[in-house]
């Protein structure tokens, strides 16, 4: 049995538009309501980023910080079954600072994996329909759980390939230096790729069946995992020495798990060019339901959902994804939605869930909980 998982509290500071907002969320379903602008997207990154230590949509965390202020902060209560810990996450203009239970902890990633959250974005839609790089962070958030020590491996993967690749550039081939690279490369290279297998064959055994549940069961799905690169270290680095010339004249390596591809067919076509828009949702939100088994499965607890933009009638998908995870998940859920009558339910007779309503990065109106 997965343990409970759950925000019990919440205070943002100087976050976008949240200059100061503090939240008390239920244990189950939350839906946050405003109008365009007013700081729904920024709540849930604010949940994301005390969790993960980064966000779902900017890459350079010092956007997030409140234009004309210096930091900004996200402190939150967790309980797991039970049991509560805080969690904290300080940015300023060139750092990050965590604290778990107000201490140091050991490590970045292991801060990172305590409490997991599974984000569903109206950006998401590129899983299916973009370039491989999406589909390979999907499988490096499985990773992170499934096999830790093999995720952590693609910082120095990833820095060895940058430094040969520098070597290459300025001094070709022959440089002598490389070889230094490349033992790093292929050691990390190696773990990081096998960390990625393990996190496909999860996602692999999983999606078939999420998928047939959701959309029409005679629509056969195929998911093939394509790795760019080896497990196997040795062979790894003869593969590098080998491409040594082609990856000068590239600019880039050809070999490695940075150019895996999780290919996704439906119907014995490639979903990316041949799938209908409504198909794509319907796929795209059977990987976000497989992304959410395999972490829940992996942790031992039922990762945090937060589903941003739950919005139109255009999107179908994305209130039959709501539906379909309140009655299939345990896990806490946030929703945003410009769109209150999209969840007409009245908070009074579901103690379970709280309504939030913001405008200018301020609360105006909280119901649901005593
Ligand atoms: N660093 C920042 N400092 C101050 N304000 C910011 C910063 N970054 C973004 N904003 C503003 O914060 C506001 C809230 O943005 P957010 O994306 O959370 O809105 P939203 O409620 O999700 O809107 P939508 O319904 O359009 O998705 C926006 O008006 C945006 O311009
Ligand atoms: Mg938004």
């Amino acid at each position: 049995m997965a343990a409970s998982l759950r925000f019990e509290r919440l205070a943002i500071r100087g976050l976008r538009n949240l200059t100061a907002l503090e939240l008390e969320p239920a244990p189950r379903l939350n839906v946050i309501v405003g109008d365009n602008g007013q700081g729904k997207t920024s709540v849930l990154e604010g949940l994301y980023l005390v969790a993960t230590t980064k966000s779902f949509r900017a890459e350079r965390l010092a956007t997030l910080i409140q234009a004309g202020t210096e930091r900004a902060s996200v402190v939150a209560h967790v309980s797991e079954d039970g049991l509560g810990r805080e969690q904290r996450t300080l940015l300023g203009p060139r750092s990050r600072v965590v604290r778990l239970d107000g201490k140091a902890p050991k490590s970045l990633a292991g801060y990172a994996t305590r409490t997991p959250v599974v984000v569903f974005s109206p950006a998401d839609l590129e899983l299916v329909s973009g370039g491989a790089s999406g589909r390979r962070r999907l499988l490096d958030r499985v990773a992170l759980f499934v096999d830790p020590p093999g995720a952590d491996a693609r910082l120095r993967y990833e820095h060895a390939m940058r430094s040969r690749q520098r070597v290459l550039d300025e001094r070709g081939p022959a440089a002598r230096e490389l070889a230094a690279f490349e033992a790093v490369m292929a050691e990390a290279g190696a773990r990081f790729a096998l960390a990625r297998s393990r996190a496909a064959d999860g996602v692999g055994a999983r999606l078939g069946a999420t998928f047939a549940r959701i959309a029409a069961p005679e629509l056969g799905i195929r998911v093939g995992y394509v790795p760019g690169g080896t497990s196997d270290a040795s062979l790894f680095e003869t593969k590098l020495v080998e491409q040594r010339p082609a990856d000068t004249r590239r600019g880039a390596a050809n070999f490695g798990p940075h150019r895996d591809e999780l290919e996704l067919e439906l119907d014995g076509r490639p979903a990316r060019s041949h799938a209908s828009q409504g198909q794509q949702r319907l796929l795209t939100l059977a990987l976000k339901l497989t992304e959410l088994d395999c972490i829940r499965e992996a942790r031992g607890a039922h990762p945090v959902l937060l589903l941003d933009d739950v919005s139109s009638e255009l999107d179908p998908e994305r209130t039959l994804a709501v539906h379909e995870l309140l009655m299939t998940t345990e896990s806490q859920v946030f929703v945003t939605t410009t769109r209150a009558d999209l969840f007409p339910e009245r908070p009074a007779e579901s103690p379970d869930r709280a309504d939030f309503r913001l405008s200018g990065g301020a609360l105006v109106q909280s119901l649901g909980r005593a």
